[in-house]
């Protein structure tokens, strides 16, 4: 039996796992087609809005890199250095959702067989702010999108009913979610803010409104350095700076303990990763612990503008893992999928050399099982 790099997520046919997220490289027609041709299984157009969006003067985007040598963190280029993290503060798409209908048909009828979701944005807390989900909604699956992404997640918004600021409040969340369902045939996905306390609550928020699947991670609020030298940051506008978001290989790991979290809690639902990916090595612990496809910004980014080398790599690494484990009886994702989920356990329940000696910080009383002990005696009655 060959190997099958296609998946079905949300109900949606990808001819392979790997989309580019919401971000530059899907910011215009010209991307997403080259996107398309270099082998994409989907995009995330750049988030849609009603509201007019003015960037700040100078670079939206920079990268940081460190080096073995000096163990700085730095924009500056040096020899020898390696990729840390992307830092943006830029907004959502600059162009208007009229501007996007024509073209979201156009790439459509070019591309019928990828997958195209629109990134959408507007307010709440109000009726004509849901209506504008609606309206965003409406035109993109009309113009052609296979699916929508609800973005709960930007992290430099000021408004306090946008962007991540839904995604930290959970009847928002649930508000939104619903709204937007109302109006759609076709699916629809919420992409979360890593900056709350216990993503799972937004995430069930989400579900109650009829989620099909949840995103996670946008980026991590987050400030780029002071530099030693000219004692500003070292990307300002004026010697001022904002809280932006930090991507890349910085956030990986913290993206995947936000990912077990959700996917624990939620093991029958839908759930598409995002952080830190560049190959096959990172996606494949998303999907390990339940993703059903990844996303993909930074090290696009970094590479033509829309990834070309990269997807090449992932599908070629992921074509590669499935033959590997084909004889185990691994032929496509489903076979795999969540296999390590359930290996994130509690602290206490790691094993230990003196394990009676570790009570989960909990008082040993005398003469009692210790809570672990106790557990494992509850569960083999
Ligand atoms: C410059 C830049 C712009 C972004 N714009 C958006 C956006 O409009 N909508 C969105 O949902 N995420 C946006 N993101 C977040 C990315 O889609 C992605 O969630 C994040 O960068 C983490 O992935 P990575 O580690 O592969 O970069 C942006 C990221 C960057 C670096």
């Amino acid at each position: 039996m060959a190997v099958d790099c296609g998946v079905n997520f949300t109900g949606i046919q990808f001819e392979n796992p790997f989309l580019l997220s919401s971000a530059p490289p899907t910011e215009s027609e010209s991307n997403i087609m080259r996107a398309f041709e270099a082998g994409w299984g989907g995009v995330v157009t750049k988030t849609i809005g009603l509201h007019p969006v003015v960037n700040v003067y100078g670079a939206k985007a920079k990268f940081m890199r460190t080096s073995p040598e000096t163990a700085a963190v730095s924009m500056k280029k040096a020899p020898n250095s390696a990729l840390h993290s992307s830092w943006n503060w830029e907004l959502i798409s600059d162009k208007p959702i009229d501007w996007w209908e024509p073209r979201i048909r156009r790439i459509k009828d070019a591309f019928p067989n990828r997958v195209l979701i629109a990134s959408i944005m507007a307010g709440s807390g109000n009726d004509k702010e849901l209506h504008h989900w609606q309206q965003l909604a409406e035109a993109c699956q009309n113009a052609g999108a296979d699916g929508l992404e609800l973005n709960f997640s930007c992290p430099h918004m000021d408004r306090k009913d946008m962007g991540s600021n839904i995604g930290k409040d959970q009847v928002l969340c649930s508000v939104v979610t619903e709204a937007v369902k109302e109006v759609s045939r076709i699916p629809v996905w919420c992409k979360l803010t890593p900056a709350t306390a216990n993503i799972v609550l937004e995430a069930g928020a989400c579900f109650r409104g009829g989620a099909d699947a949840i995103v996670s991670s946008n980026t991590f609020p987050s400030l780029p350095l002071i530099d030693p030298e000219t004692l500003d940051f070292e990307i300002n506008v004026d010697g001022f700076v904002s809280s932006g978001g930090l991507g890349g290989p910085a956030i990986l790991p913290m993206a995947l303990a936000k990912m077990a979290q959700l996917t624990q809690a939620f093991p029958d639902n839908s759930f598409s990763g995002i952080g830190g990916i560049s190959d096959m090595s990172q996606a494949l612990s998303y999907f390990m612990l339940g993703c059903g496809t990844v996303q993909v910004c930074t090290s696009a980014m970094l590479d033509h503008a829309v990834g070309p080398n990269v997807i090449k790599r992932l599908n070629e690494q992921y074509k590669a893992f499935l033959e590997k484990h084909e004889a185990s009886g691994w032929n496509s994702l489903e076979d795999f999928r969540g296999s390590r989920r359930d290996r994130v356990v509690l602290q206490s329940q790691i094993r230990r050399p003196g394990r009676s000696d570790y009570n989960a910080g909990y008082e040993m009383v005398e003469g009692y099982a210790t809570p672990a002990e106790a557990d494992a005696e509850e569960a083999a009655r």
